[in-house]
């Protein structure tokens, strides 16, 4: 883990409040792996004083990309900012998604803006000589995240809650045609997705599934305990043995 100042390369609004933002940071990029995240200072002289974490999207030799909606005023702050300015990163952070050695198909499902993580998933897969199936999801076609920021070789099936794109309809919706052939199964997405995951396991044909999982943060470090979760084999930190879970260890009814 580093902390550093990092350059931003380029910060485009990619579809509506969401941004795509590149920076120079190969202390960061040169460590990190799919599914672990960065604290991001946000605000002028320690104007927010926690950090807000974001998944690493992308990675390109120096440079690393995160993909964020704006919600509030950390990432509002974030989404004005111009090529040059120095933005405060700590990271990586937690544990990451793990590809099994014997996997050779990987599925992946992003609802939303869950396609944060997953993008350096599938690269990394991809890299490895695995195929990938991304099930990408969105509310509606002018949120859908777009096609060519991602990697070519992708097979990308889209579902869109009111139709204006692909199959009408939640991305879960689509599992049972594509998880008899998944060696692995990895996802990202609302609370409410994994919800539908845990409680339709049919769908998913026994396979497990590795999730990454989304709390409020305080410190990112292990040392708050404010990113707490009740899992089936007790307490857990989300910034540090997280995000990534299985699906089935995450009692689910207890989460608010
Ligand atoms: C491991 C992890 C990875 C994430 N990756 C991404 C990503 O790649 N892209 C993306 O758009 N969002 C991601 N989020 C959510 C993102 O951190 C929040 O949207 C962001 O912190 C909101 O900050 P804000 O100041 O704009 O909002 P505010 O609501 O003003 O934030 C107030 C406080 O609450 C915390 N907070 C608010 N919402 C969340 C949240 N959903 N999760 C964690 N802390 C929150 C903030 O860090 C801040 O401390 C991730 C969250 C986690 C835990
Ligand atoms: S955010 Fe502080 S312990 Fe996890």
């Amino acid at each position: 883990m580093k902390q550093v100042l990092a350059p931003i390369i380029s910060n485009n609004e990619v579809t509506p409040e969401t941004h795509l933002i590149w920076l120079e940071s190969p202390q960061v990029a040169s460590e990190a792996k799919p599914g672990q995240f960065v604290m991001v200072r946000c605000g002028e002289n320690a104007e927010y004083p926690l950090r807000r974490p974001l998944s690493i999207h992308q990675l390109s030799n120096n440079k690393l990309s995160f993909l964020f909606t704006v919600v509030g005023k950390g990432t509002y702050w974030l989404s004005q900012r111009q090529a040059g300015d120095n933005i405060d990163l700590l990271g990586p952070l937690g544990n990451g998604y793990s590809i099994h050695p014997a996997s050779h198909h990987l599925l992946l499902v992003a609802g939303g803006i869950g396609i944060a993580p997953l993008g350096f998933l599938a690269q990394k897969a991809l890299n490895q000589g695995c195929s990938v199936t991304l099930l990408l999801g969105a509310p509606t076609a002018t949120q859908l995240y777009p096609r060519h920021f991602l990697p070519d070789e992708a097979e990308i099936i889209i579902a869109t809650d009111d139709g204006t794109t692909g199959k009408k309809g939640m991305i879960t919706n689509l599992l049972p045609n594509f998880t008899g052939y998944a060696d692995q199964i990895f996802a990202c997405g609302p609370i409410a997705m994994y919800q539908t995951m845990s409680l339709n396991k049919q769908r998913l044909k026994g396979k497990s599934v590795q999730i990454s999982l989304e709390v409020r943060m305080g410190c990112g470090r292990g040392v708050c305990y404010g990113c707490t979760v009740r899992t089936k084999s007790g307490l857990k930190q989300v910034c540090k043995d997280g995000p990534i879970f299985d699906l089935d260890d995450i009692l689910w009814n207890e989460l608010t």
